[in-house]
């Protein structure tokens, strides 16, 4: 599939939800993202035609945000985050093995198409490090094993979960997800008493 008829009138409709059209470039890049698996130069083309920037404008916050991709990316996107908490409680143990495994390093794809995997920053999930990421969904608490096994069920198409509980879906699917299309999993959780605990606690303080 490629930027279409179709995808210029979801273009159109993600930019009448903002006041000024240009708000709407951030969703409009997910949007195509979700077309062509990465930012190509027609997803460039269309959003600046769209939005009324210069391609240069719309390459320049395409190649800012770490979230877009100038290059293919696999079935699913699979992140480690390698940052000073998850790296000390098993990030590195859990990068390298999965990096060995796979025969890929920081942002290559497998030569079968599935896997595209990232050292990643902070997810601001520490509560639960060592995290992994499937598509920029959590997977909390994870150890070498549960992250070859993670890796195993995704290779063979097997249904896989993430630690919070939302299904894990394409790279593709969740990109338009974020660009703001309705998925249906609004209702599935997502966080836990863990995450919680500070909020809860300064409920109980009175804050
Ligand atoms: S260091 Fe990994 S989530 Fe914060």
């Amino acid at each position: 599939m490629a930027i279409n008829e179709q995808t210029r009138a979801e273009l159109r409709e993600l930019i009448s939800r903002y006041p000024e059209p240009r708000s709407a470039l951030l969703p409009m890049l997910h949007l195509v993202q979700s077309v062509d698996g990465y930012i190509t130069q027609a997803g460039i083309d269309a959003c600046a035609a769209e939005v009324g920037l210069t391609t240069a404008e719309v390459s320049a916050v395409a190649s800012f945000y770490t979230m877009f991709k100038r290059y293919p990316v696999g079935k699913h996107h699979v992140g480690v985050c390698v940052n000073s908490m998850c790296a000390m409680k098993g990030g590195d143990a859990i990068w390298k093995r999965i990096s060995t495994d796979l025969g890929v390093g920081h942002d290559e794809t497998t030569t079968d198409g599935q896997i595209t995997l990232e050292r990643i920053e902070c997810q601001a999930a520490c509560t639960h490090a060592p995290v992994m990421t499937v598509n920029w969904e959590f997977m909390d608490d994870m150890d070498e094993q549960s992250a070859t096994k993670l890796i195993s069920d995704l290779k063979s198409g097997a249904d896989v979960k993430s630690t919070r509980g939302p299904r894990v879906r394409t790279f593709k699917e969740v990109s338009r997800s974020i660009a703001g299309f309705d998925d249906g999993l609004v209702d599935e959780p997502a966080t836990d008493a863990a995450m919680l605990a500070g909020l809860n606690a300064a409920k109980k303080a009175g804050n």
